[in-house]
C-alpha cells in the first residue's frame, strides 16, 4: 500500500502535537484568570486547535537547516497564537463574517465582538513574547510577515476585492495570498530556522535564508489555493467552518480566477517546484552545519512531504 502524499509531514506533525500544545498551554494564561472573559476567548479560539500547521513549519525550517528542535519548540509554538489572532478576526462580521471555525462557533459568536478583538490583540502580542526565545531576528523576520507588507497588508487586499471591485486577474490573487497566508507560511520556517539555532554559530546564511524562503513562498501560495478550493469541495465536517462562504462574499480567489480543475493543477505545481526544492536546501545546510548530507535526509523528505500535504488535505 502507498502511503497518501504528505504522510511522512502528517506523522512528524502528530509526533510533535503534544510538545506544541505543552508549549502553548505554558505561554497562555489560564482561561480563569482576570480578566475572565478575555483568557475564556483565548482559550476558545485555541483550543482544540486546527492543524497547528505553523507550528510544524518552525519545526519543518529548524530540522531542515540542522538546528536543535528543543531551542525551536517554544518560538515555533508560538507562531500558533499569531495564527489564531488572524482567524479570530478574519471571523468577525466586518471582515468575513463566519460563524463556524474549528468546529465551533466563532470566538465572537460566544464572546461578543469587543471581546473577540481584544482576544486577537492579546493572542497576537503574546505571540510575540514566545517568539522573542528565538532571538531577534526571529522576532523581527515574524514582524514583517505579519504586519502591513504581509498578512495584514493581504487581509486588506482581500477586503478591498470582495463583490467585484478591482482587478480581477490572478497576478491580483497570487498578490493576495503571497501576503495573507504565504507570508505567514514562509515567516514560520524561518523563524524555526533562526531560532533553533546553537548559540555561538555564525548566523544563518543569506543563501539558506532565501532558499528555504523560496520553498515557503510556493508552498504557502499552494496552501491558499487548496483552501480556496477546499471552499468548494469540502464539507463543514472536515473543515470545522462552513463552506462556500467566498462563493456568498463574491471573492478574489483562484477559483474564481481560473476555475477549480486549474486551480487543483496550479497547486499541485507549486508543490512540485517545492518538491524540487527540498534536496538543495538540506544541501546547502548541510554544507553550513559541517555535517554529512545524510545527517539531513529525514529533513529532506519532510520538506517534500509538507508540500504534498499542503494540497493535498481534506481539512
Ligand atoms: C486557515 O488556516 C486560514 C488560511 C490561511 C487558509 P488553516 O487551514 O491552517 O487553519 P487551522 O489552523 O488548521 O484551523
Ligand atoms: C484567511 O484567508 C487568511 C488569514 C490571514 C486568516 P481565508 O479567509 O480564506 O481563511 P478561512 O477560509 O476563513 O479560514
Ligand atoms: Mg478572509
Ligand atoms: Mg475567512
Ligand atoms: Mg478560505
Amino acid at each position: 500500500m502507498t502511503a497518501a502524499p504528505g504522510a511522512g509531514f502528517v506523522a512528524f506533525s502528530q509526533r510533535w502535537l503534544a510538545r506544541v500544545e505543552t508549549a502553548l498551554r505554558e505561554l497562555l494564561p489560564p482561561a480563569d484568570m482576570p480578566p475572565r472573559t478575555l483568557h475564556a476567548a483565548m482559550h476558545h479560539a485555541m483550543f482544540p486547535g486546527g492543524k497547528r500547521l505553523r507550528p510544524m513549519l518552525g519545526l519543518l525550517g529548524c530540522s531542515a537547516t540542522g538546528g536543535d528542535l528543543e531551542r525551536a519548540l517554544r518560538p515555533s509554538a508560538a507562531l500558533e497564537l499569531l495564527h489564531t489572532y488572524s482567524l479570530v478576526h478574519d471571523d468577525l462580521p466586518c471582515m468575513d463574517d463566519d460563524d463556524l471555525r474549528r468546529g465551533r462557533p466563532t470566538c465572537h459568536k460566544v464572546f461578543g465582538e469587543a471581546a473577540a478583538l481584544l482576544a486577537g490583540d492579546a493572542l497576537l502580542t503574546l505571540a510575540f513574547e514566545g517568539v522573542a526565545a528565538g532571538g531577534a531576528a526571529a522576532v523581527a523576520t515574524l514582524a514583517r510577515a505579519a504586519g502591513c507588507l504581509g498578512m495584514v497588508g493581504g487581509q486588506m487586499a482581500d477586503l478591498e476585492a470582495e463583490g467585484g471591485a478591482g482587478e480581477r486577474s490572478l497576478a491580483a490573487v497570487r498578490w493576495i495570498h503571497d501576503r495573507k497566508t504565504g507570508a505567514l507560511i514562509t515567516a514560520s520556517l524561518l523563524v524555526g530556522a533562526l531560532a533553533g539555532q546553537r548559540p555561538g554559530r555564525a548566523p544563518l546564511p543569506d543563501a539558506l535564508r532565501q532558499m528555504l524562503g523560496d520553498y515557503g513562498d510556493r508552498l504557502g501560495r499552494a496552501f491558499q489555493i487548496a483552501d480556496d478550493c477546499l471552499d468548494l469541495t469540502g464539507t463543514a465536517a472536515e473543515l470545522g467552518k462552513n463552506p462556500l462562504a467566498d462563493l456568498a462574499h463574491d471573492k478574489l480567489t483562484w477559483p474564481a480566477i481560473v476555475g477549480l480543475p486549474a486551480s487543483l493543477r496550479q497547486a499541485q505545481e507549486l508543490a512540485d517546484a517545492a518538491v524540487a526544492m527540498a534536496p538543495a536546501i538540506v544541501f546547502e545546510a548541510a554544507s553550513w552545519q559541517q555535517v554529512p548530507i545524510d545527517a539531513l535526509d529525514e529533513a529532506r523528505g519532510l520538506l517534500q512531504d509538507a508540500a504534498l500535504y499542503a494540497v493535498h488535505r481534506r481539512s
